[in-house]
């Protein structure tokens, strides 16, 4: 009997779309080179008691590759999930390993392709150094991994919040109001960015660039004596307040990580105190996760699977697969789950940004015409009062 010539493939972590086109690319690939696949289902969890997965051929994987989700499930909960993290890393159990090294060999198994983003590749990194044959593929919508120049999902969540950005540009112009769109970005705010630029966003938050209610009413005031009557503003779930803090949902903890969401709110509530401007909040959630994914998803996710397969066949286990454009290639997973990307603050898109005149609520010269307590800056308005400037100066 020959080697065994049969893969395994899972999908850990939050769901994203462009899954369902890295499991067909692997299986299609796979099988054109005499390989079996065998997809676990919800994630790690499926490889260990009790052990589930399905057989993958061409067929049940036939027109999946617009479809968001995975049609193999997803957890990011679990006895993986909740012991491992990437800034904290914890061992998992010996038993634990050592029950998936059996499921593996039982299922003889040559190789085990994990699609996940950071915890699960962390997760993938301590298989591989258990011993296990495995090879990442780097998913996450939030673009949070700096071993590839994107990974997929990241555009179709973009596409998501621009979109948004589009509908509520229109609404807001029509009632002259200030519209808040809070994004995921957990870590990075690369969706509030590339949203912002693409939605015609007037003030971009991020966790990279601290900010302040001052600079966001600034910019507000400066559009306002331009004659325009509505900002768009578009913040990333994990831009901390200004003094510091993450704005996370009360009661909504779980054992794996704090759930983020209510920056948006924050930013509004402070608007309508400051400046008495009527301001909308839109919390996008997972509106952005769901879906179909873009074609540039599609086609990067398509690859990842076929160049998963290629690195299990010529044995390059604990590699991740990678974009460094043009080429698809490969980097050890351990340099990806430890070196996490974040927004440069004077990067190309921020400098682009910030030459359109695009605020990230950190710029509130003291005295220049647009200060929010400058009576020139803006028409008389219901904040052109001394009491309303005195809003925007005493928090
Ligand atoms: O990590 C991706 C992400 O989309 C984050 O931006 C967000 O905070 C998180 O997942 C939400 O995950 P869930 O609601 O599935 O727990």
């Amino acid at each position: 009997m020959g080697p065994a010539k049969r893969i395994g493939i899972l999908t850990g972590g939050g769901d994203c779309p462009g899954l369902n086109a890295v499991i067909r690319g692997a299986v299609k690939s796979a099988t054109r080179l005499g390989y079996d696949v065998v997809g676990f289902l919800n994630g790690y969890e499926g490889l260990v008691d009790p052990v589930s997965y399905k057989p993958l051929n061409r067929q049940n994987t036939s027109g999946i590759i617009h479809q968001g989700g995975t049609i193999l499930g997803s957890t990011n909960k679990g006895r993986f999930a909740a012991t491992v993290g990437i800034s904290r890393r914890v061992e998992l159990p010996v038993e634990l390993l050592a029950a998936v090294q059996t499921t593996m060999e039982q299922l003889q198994l040559c190789g085990l392709i994990c699609v996940g983003g950071d915890g699960s590749l962390a997760v993938a990194q301590q298989f591989h150094e258990f011993g296990l044959p495995v090879v990442g593929v780097p998913k996450t919508i939030d673009n949070d991994l700096s071993a590839t120049a994107f990974t997929f999902g990241f555009d179709s969540a973009v596409a998501c919040a621009t979109d948004a950005l589009d509908r509520l540009h229109t609404t807001a112009a029509s009632h002259g109001r200030n519209m808040i769109l809070e994004v995921m970005g957990r870590h990075a705010g690369w969706i509030a960015l590339h949203a912002g630029i693409a939605g015609g966003g007037d003030v971009i938050l991020l966790p990279e660039i601290p900010w302040t209610f001052e600079g966001v009413c600034h910019k507000i005031l400066e559009r306002e004596a331009h004659g325009k009557h509505f900002t768009l503003i578009v913040v990333a779930e994990g831009a901390q307040s200004p003094d510091g803090q993450l704005v996370t949902r009360e009661n909504e903890k779980d054992d794996r990580q704090t759930r983020l969401g209510g920056i948006g709110a924050l930013v509004g509530q402070e608007i309508e105190r400051r400046l008495s401007r009527e301001t909308r909040v839109v919390v996008l959630g997972h509106l952005q996760r769901g879906g179909p994914p873009t074609t540039f998803d599609r086609v990067l996710a398509t690859q990842f699977g076929a160049h998963a397969v290629r690195l299990v066949v010529q044995r390059q286990f604990g590699k991740m697969v990678c974009y460094h454009p043009p080429s698809i290639d490969e980097v050890p997973i351990i340099d990806a789950v430890n070196d996490l990307s974040r927004v440069p603050p004077d990067g190309a898109a921020v400098q682009a940004a910030r030459a359109l005149g695009i605020s990230f609520g950190d710029a509130c010269p003291d005295d220049g015409p647009f200060h929010p307590t400058s009576r020139s800056a803006h028409p008389a308005t219901a904040a052109d009062t001394a009491e309303e400037h005195e809003k925007v100066l005493t928090p």
